[in-house]
């Protein structure tokens, strides 16, 4: 019987541990996360989501205080156009974290980082192409470009000297979009070094409607493997979402996958970033309290846990702080449904805005709680206490019971 270990993701003659840990803004994929995966001759990813705020908290800068100064008087007026973000900062805040992230790392993993396209961050492509360029110049590995089309994405990094050697991958949901993106980057000359295919079990934001249901990852994956065969490209596939086992991961590895990309089950990994009461919620939660919506502003549905503080907040926008959703004009679909809710109660109080949430704020916070839809297994992972809390696990338990794991067993801790 086959586990993951029996198998290898080879990027040119680098042979790693074919699991890789998923990107989670904001900050729930930890550098700690990321770097125990690489430890371990796997991928960790983390992410640039909010980076201004990943670097306050982590090395003390004041990014977000002196951001909100400045536009200080913009905060009670509904328009928010005119709140940017200033490139050289941004290029700073993403140096900081990526570059002191690599510094830490050990092992023979490696470490990328995500970067979601929809965070248009009021100048999509100026504010894109600091994010992947500065990711670049830290040292990182490889960037992961996800959430988006990507279609300009490898032509804001052509002119950087680390192009054509760091590993770039796009994650879709697809084989059009992937047809697309090398349809649109074929002049650069430079593949993809991997593709992840993101299924409509996984976490965060997914690349479906709200017919999600209706599609199965291990198809899209047999449909992109027939396209690449046919096109006659070799570039490793990577299979996410709802991989909960060891030998989940081994049947894909099977089928034509490289590798798994895979996050739900280091929601509640010590190293990961959500405070540990909220790990406690992903523990407890059942299966009725995994819904997909469309709260977020990007367009996207989103899973989430039910009672996710974020849903119903009436919060005034914080675009000052964050703004990290504004579209190319200035706009973002939290702040249309806030004013619409705010002409209808002129008085401010008791706001609650139940289509849409301040995205920025609420995952800042970590009062969205965004999961994948095995979550309610968790509680299945580890122990439980005579007080009925539930016993968080180390990164390495997690990644070691992936890649050792047979017969859909679940290691659990000491
Ligand atoms: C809490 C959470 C946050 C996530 N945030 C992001 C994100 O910021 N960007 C992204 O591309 N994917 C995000 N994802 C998706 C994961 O990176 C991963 O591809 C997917 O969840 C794998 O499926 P699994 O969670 O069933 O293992 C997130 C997933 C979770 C569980």
């Amino acid at each position: 019987m086959k586990r993951v270990d029996d198998f290898r993701l080879k990027f040119g003659k680098k042979e790693l541990v074919p699991i890789i840990v998923g990107g989670m803004g904001v900050d729930i994929s930890t550098a700690e996360l990321a770097l125990e995966a690489a430890r371990l001759g796997g991928i960790g990813h983390i992410s640039d989501a909010l980076i201004h705020d990943v670097s306050d908290r982590r090395f003390d800068t004041s990014y977000v205080k002196n951001k909100t100064r400045f536009y200080k008087a913009n905060i009670d007026n509904s328009d928010k156009s005119s709140v940017q973000f200033d490139l050289a900062h941004l290029a700073e805040a993403t140096q900081l974290h990526v570059g002191r992230t690599m510094e830490a790392k050990r092992g023979d993993g490696m470490v990328f980082v995500n970067c979601m396209e929809k965070l248009t961050m009021n100048s999509p492509r100026d504010t894109l192409q600091v994010r992947l360029n500065s990711a670049l110049d830290a040292g990182i590995d490889g960037i992961t470009l996800s959430a988006g089309l990507h279609l300009g994405s490898f032509g804001l990094m052509a002119e950087h000297p680390r192009f054509r050697d760091a590993k770039l991958g796009i994650i879709v949901s697809s084989v059009r979009a992937l047809q697309l993106f090398l349809r649109k980057t074929a002049r650069l000359e430079r593949l993809p070094d991997f593709v992840v295919i993101e299924g409509p079990l996984a976490g965060g934001h997914l690349g479906f409607g709200l017919d999600w249901a209706q599609y199965d990852l291990a198809t899209i994956v047999a449909e992109v493997a027939q396209f690449l065969k046919t096109e006659q490209l070799d570039i490793p596939l990577i299979a996410a979402g709802g991989i909960f086992t060891g030998s989940d991961a081994v049947s894909f590895l099977e089928h034509g996958a490289a590798a798994v990309q895979v996050a739900t089950r280091f929601t509640v990994a010590n190293e990961c970033g959500l405070p540990d009461k909220v790990k406690q919620e992903y523990f407890k939660a059942s299966e009725e309290d995994i819904i997909v919506n469309t709260v977020s502003p990007t367009g996207y549905p989103m899973r989430m846990l039910r009672n996710t503080p974020a849903i119903g907040s009436g919060i005034r926008p914080n675009c000052e702080s964050y703004g990290y959703l504004l579209d190319g004009s200035g706009s973002c679909a939290y702040i249309t449904a806030y004013n619409r809710e705010i002409g209808l109660h002129p008085d401010g109080k008791n706001i609650s805005v139940m289509d849409k949430t301040c995205l920025c704020t609420h995952m800042r916070n970590y009062n969205c709680w965004t999961c994948g839809s095995s979550t309610y297994r968790l509680k299945d992972t580890t122990r439980r206490a005579a007080d009925g809390s539930y016993q968080q696990l180390s990164a390495e338990h997690i990644f070691r019971d992936y890649q050792f794991s047979v017969e859909h067993q679940v290691a659990l801790p000491e």
